[in-house]
This record gives structure tokens, C-alpha cells and sequence, in this order.
């Protein structure tokens, strides 16, 4: 419903309708709509921004109801260093947050967002995380001056009407965004507008709010995802007692057919969405995974002593390089319609294609800045950080619980990072509190979903370090304690598919394969699989793993398995600089872990090998 600035909103809601009002006083839009979420309005917009110059049809016969569309090449990825935690205390945001006091951020926040949307179009997008009525979901209001914002909402949240009526006159998490152009009356706009100079990702915890200024791209501007869901959402988990995890979920079913749920913390661009998606390779049959979630998980303490989670996102967004039939069917089914794609190449036949696609690359394209390509023209066709966004509903593998209002109850936390050396392919820890300790120490190599160096390795705490809404030491007790309350806390894995051999080559074929480690894992849980006790925790051996129909022999697993503690002396000692940090607040729990860990390691030999397995 498109109004006037002074026509009646469908809401009596009047928090947020004086929130409404007040925004768009500031933001001095030409016109205010509210977002019904019908299928009618997101047609219109998506027509709209095609007859822009935004978006560009795809294809219909061979990508249905699909969009292209090329973002800013400065607007490319989540700006970590413009984004910040204002909680009334400097010392609440931790000092892996940047911080600026809440009056001061506000001051410049109000500068400029004043007359940031005229010109345009403001639009007030209600949406809901997680299954509208679910006691685990919340409400949030975005508002938001760029229609790709609104399309991508819808597939990624549940919004609209349903959701106002589901508010009714509650509470609601305010978020407010703008791209950061005003247009001045006959000023032509661009198909990407941005601010590329100021840009503000800003969260003011205590408040429950979000103002985003000055980029459109998905982690920067589609605020009920990272800011919401889980810079918001830990703090209120932290305040409510459950929790909102950088997880994603997925069930298993053994040939038994006994039902597992397992939910899995990797960092940004590690292969989330593959995991969540596997195919168990057809010589393990009768195991089969489905897919509840493929980024985020919000977990709360069931009355039977056991922890239940849901996805509360409706949409995947995820990375498109290296997406393909062979790594990920089931991504590649989920994108087949109803897609919106950011800062992939076009083919000339109007589809979509980008590196890793395909063996073959095509013989000519325009690439994801509107230029012509052509192989071994020295440029990426796709950006690395090029997205899809896609319901997840088009899931072919999707749970039947997915949208479980109750959530579905976790068994096994799974952590990993991409690691080349020293990490072994999979690991138990010894207790809840040994598997936060592995997970407040997980590190990753980077990749190209945060803006920085590529390669090196980065601490990432439960993969929360860019997602923390406070202080990183906190949450590292507000696990421990979420352990020491519920009943049955699930078991807690520590995994590394990226071990590298001396020559640079991957051990670990990956992708389907890692059903064999997360069979032993669902095993363990249940009390069954074998396991032996290593420095760094329980490991199975090599008889341990199904390998039916893959060559892995004994040496092969050594080397994937083997602890070296030379390796090791370095990994402990570069994960003091984040404990360094955390000092003052860490809980003495870590430290103690880390002391056992040590004295573990220096009693067992230079390079701890697996057995070779007895015959039996
Ligand atoms: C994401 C991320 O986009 O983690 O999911 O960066
Ligand atoms: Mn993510």
C-alpha cells in the first residue's frame, strides 16, 4: 500500500507507527509504502527495477522468475570495520566491537540520515525471524529506501500483513536503513545507489535497534539476517537465557532410520551451505541428511532438558562461486527459479554462470561489472563474494520439521574452520566445557566474505566474531552456563575438511564425503561409535569410518589425523593473542582448558600418530 506521509498505516501498533512517522520526518522520503509481502507487490518491484536498469531479467525458459543484478564495485561485502556495537558501556561491546558512544553515534547518525531518502520511495517491511507464531521467533520492523532490499526481505524473512497481525501492539526490534542518495528533484538515480565513502552498520543493543547507512549489499542492508539475527539476538539471548548461533541445521537419518539434528558453526564462506545440504555418497546407503538451515540457528532450553533450535531465516543468501552439480545439487535445484542474483557473470543466452560453475567456461560472457569476458582476459567473471538469494522452501532436501514451531532438538554442536596444517579432520571434545574451549579457539583462513586480507588465519570464536552483539569474554560464559543448565547438552565436534599434504593438495575429498565423519559423529552421540583418546580429544580410528567407496588408506588417515606438537606450540600460543584481549573478563574455565591442553600435548610424542589398526 503506497500513502501519502499522512494516510492511516494498516497497524495500531502506535509505537511503531510514531517510529514510522519520526523516520520518515527525518528521512524526508517523496512517498511511504507499507509492504503487504503479496506476491503482486514483489512482482511490481522486481518490474520496477528491471525498467531502472537494476535488475535484468533472466532468461525465462531457463531461469524462471530470476533476476541479475550488479551492485556498486565498491559495494561488494560486509564492511566489518564501519560496523558497531553502541551499548551504553564501552566495556559491554568487548574489544573485538568497534564502539562510539550511543549519543555520540546517534548525533552523526542523525546528520546523515536527515533528507537521506528524498527522492525515493520509503518502504516499511514488518517481518518476522523464524515461523510467524513460534515462541522462539521474534518480530522486527525494517525500514528501508531501496526496493532490492524489500524483494530480498521477502525471500529471506517471512514479512507483511501476517506479520502485523501477528505484532499486534507488541514489541518489535527497530531497523532502519538507507542507501544514503538522496535524489534532488530531476536528478537521475543509478542502478546500484550507495554512499561510497560513509557507510555505518550500527547496533544500539539496550535499545533493540539497528540503523544501517550508506551500502545495499545483502549483509549490510538485509538487517534482519547478521544484525538482527544475530548481533541483536545474542544479546537478548544473553539477557533471556538461549541462545542465536552463526549455525547451520540439518537432520540425519541413519539406514536404521533413527533421526539426528546437528547444528554446525563454520566461518563465513567455508562451505555452510554445502554441509547443510549433503548427499551421502551412494556407497554409504541408507544414510540420508536434510536441511533446516543453512547460516543461522536460534536455540532455546526445551522443558525436557534438551536444547531445540530453529532457522529463523526463510531464504538462502549464499556464496555462488564454486557452486555447482558436482558440489552442490541441491543448491543448484534451489536457485533453479525465484533467484536473485548479485554480482554473477550474464551468459549470452541470458542465464547465469560464474567460476566453478562448470568445467568448461563459457566462451564469452559480460561479467559481474557489465563488461565483456572472455577466458584468460585476467579477470573473475563473478565477484568471490557474488550471492544468490533463493527460498528456502526450493530446497529439494528440505526437513519436514523445518518450520517446526517448537524447534528441533540438537544432539551435536559441530565446529570447524578452513585450517591447511594442524587440525584434524574430526574430533570429541572431553566435555561441554573442553567443547567451548575448542570454540572459542577455532580459527579460520580468510576468504572473501569480509573485506580484508585473504589467507591468513583469523580467530573466529564460535564464528561469532563479526556477529557478537557484546562482549566476546560474556558470550564465552553465557555458553558455559547454557551447558551447566540444561540436562542433556549436546555433544560438541571439532572438524577440519581443508588439511592440506605437503604438496599443497587437499587430503580430505570433502562434499559428500564428510557424511563418513558425521556418521561417526551421530554415532558417538548416541552412545555407539568408537573412539580414542588423543591430546586433543576423542578420535576415531581408521576402522572408526566407513570408507566404502573411497580409497583411504591407513597412512593417508594418519596424516589427516596425526597432531604435531611442534604445530601446536604455535596454534596455543596465537590463540593467546585473543585470550590476551579477553583477559579481564575470560572465564577461568578457558584458561584452565588451555593449561590441560598444554600438558596434554607435552606428554605425548612429537607427532602423535592413530594405531595402526589390530586385525581383528
Ligand atoms: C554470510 C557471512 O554472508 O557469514 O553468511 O558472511
Ligand atoms: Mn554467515
Amino acid at each position: 500500500m503506497t500513502v501519502g506521509l499522512s494516510a492511516s498505516p494498516p497497524t495500531t501498533n502506535h509505537r511503531l507507527v510514531e517510529w514510522v512517522e519520526s523516520v520518515a520526518a527525518l528521512c524526508k522520503p517523496d512517498r511511504i509504502r507499507w509492504c503487504d509481502g503479496s506476491q503482486e507487490e514483489y512482482d511490481a518491484l522486481c518490474q520496477q527495477m528491471v525498467d531502472s536498469g537494476t535488475f535484468i531479467r533472466l532468461n525465462p525458459e531457463k531461469r524462471p522468475d530470476s533476476y541479475l543484478c550488479r551492485s556498486d564495485a565498491s559495494d561488494v561485502a560486509r564492511v566489518e570495520d564501519r560496523t558497531f556495537i553502541c551499548s551504553l558501556r564501552r566495556e559491554d561491546a568487548g574489544p573485538s566491537n568497534n564502539w562510539v558512544a550511543p549519543a555520540a553515534m546517534k548525533s552523526t547518525l542523525t546528520s546523515l540520515f536527515d533528507g537521506s531518502m528524498s527522492g525515493r520511495t520509503m518502504y516499511v517491511i514488518p517481518f518476522s525471524m523464524g515461523p510467524i507464531g513460534s515462541p522462539i521467533s521474534q518480530i522486527g520492523v525494517e525500514i528501508t529506501d531501496s526496493p532490492y532490499v524489500v524483494v530480498s526481505m521477502r525471500i529471506m524473512t517471512r514479512i507483511g500483513a501476517a506479520v502485523l497481525d501477528a505484532l499486534g501492539n507488541g514489541e518489535f526490534v527497530q531497523a532502519m536503513h538507507s542507501v544514503g542518495m538522496p535524489l534532488a528533484p530531476g536528478q537521475a538515480d543509478v542502478p546500484w545507489p550507495c554512499d561510497p565513502v560513509n557507510k555505518y552498520i550500527v547496533h544500539f543493543p539496550e535499545e533493540r535497534s539497528i540503523w544501517s547507512y550508506g551500502s545495499g549489499y545483502g549483509g549490510n542492508a538485509l538487517l534482519g539476517k547478521k544484525c538482527f539475527a544475530l548481533r541483536i539476538a545474542s544479546v537478548m539471548g544473553r539477557d533471556e537465557g538461549w541462545m542465536a548461533e552463526h549455525m547451520l541445521i540439518l537432520g540425519v537419518e541413519s539406514p536404521a532410520g533413527q533421526k539426528t539434528y546437528v547444528a554446525a558453526a563454520f566461518p563465513s564462506a567455508c562451505g555452510k551451505t554445502n554441509f547443510a545440504m549433503l548427499i551421502p555418497p551412494a556407497s554409504m546407503p541408507g544414510w540420508k541428511v536434510t536441511t533446516i538451515g543453512d547460516d543461522i540457528a536460534w536455540i532455546k532450553p526445551g522443558t525436557d532438558g534438551r536444547l531445540y533450535a530453529i532457522n529463523p531465516e526463510n531464504g538462502f543468501f549464499g556464496v555462488a562461486p564454486g557452486t555447482s552439480v558436482q558440489s552442490n545439487p541441491n543448491a543448484m535445484a534451489s536457485i533453479r527459479a525465484n533467484t536473485i542474483f548479485t554480482n554473477v557473470a550474464l551468459t549470452p543466452d541470458g542465464d547465469i554462470w560464474w567460476e566453478g560453475m562448470t568445467e568448461e567456461e563459457p566462451a564469452s560472457l559480460i561479467d559481474w561489472t557489465g563488461r565483456e569476458w572472455t577466458p584468460g582476459c585476467g579477470r573473475k567473471a563473478a565477484h568471490p563474494n557474488a550471492r544468490f538469494t533463493a527460498p528456502t522452501r526450493q530446497c529439494p532436501v528440505l526437513d519436514p520439521r523445518w518450520e517446526d514451531p517448537q524447534g528441533v532438538p540438537i544432539s551435536a554442536f559441530i565446529f570447524g574452520g578452513r585450517r591447511s596444517t594442524s587440525i584434524p579432520l574430526v574430533f570429541q571434545s572431553f566435555s561441554w566445557t573442553h567443547g567451548v574451549y575448542l570454540a572459542a579457539t577455532m580459527g579460520s583462513e580468510t576468504t572473501a566474505a569480509a573485506v580484508g586480507t585473504v589467507g591468513t588465519v583469523r580467530r573466529d570464536p564460535m564464528a561469532m566474531l563479526p556477529f557478537c552483539g557484546y562482549h566476546m569474554a560474556d558470550y564465552f560464559h553465557h555458553w558455559l552456563t547454557m551447558g551447566r543448565e540444561v540436562l542433556s547438552p549436546p555433544r560438541i565436534f571439532h572438524v577440519n575438511w581443508f588439511r592440506k599434504d605437503g604438496q599443497g593438495e587437499f587430503l580430505w575429498p570433502g562434499f559428500g564425503d564428510n557424511m563418513r565423519v558425521l556418521a561417526w559423529i551421530v554415532e558417538r552421540v548416541h552412545g555407539r561409535g568408537h573412539a580414542v583418546e588423543s591430546p586433543l580429544g576423542w578420535m576415531p580410528r581408521h576402522q572408526d569410518l566407513d570408507w566404502a567407496g573411497l580409497d583411504m588408506p591407513f597412512a593417508r588417515f594418519d596424516e589427516l589425523m596425526a597432531v604435531d606438537r611442534d604445530l601446536w606450540r604455535q596454534e596455543v600460543a596465537s590463540q593467546d593473542d585473543l585470550f590476551f584481549q579477553l583477559d579481564d573478563r575470560l572465564p577461568k574455565e578457558l584458561a584452565c582448558e588451555r593449561q590441560l591442553l598444554v600438558s596434554r600435548l607435552w606428554r605425548s610424542p612429537t607427532v602423535w600418530h592413530q594405531a595402526p589398526a589390530i586385525p581383528e
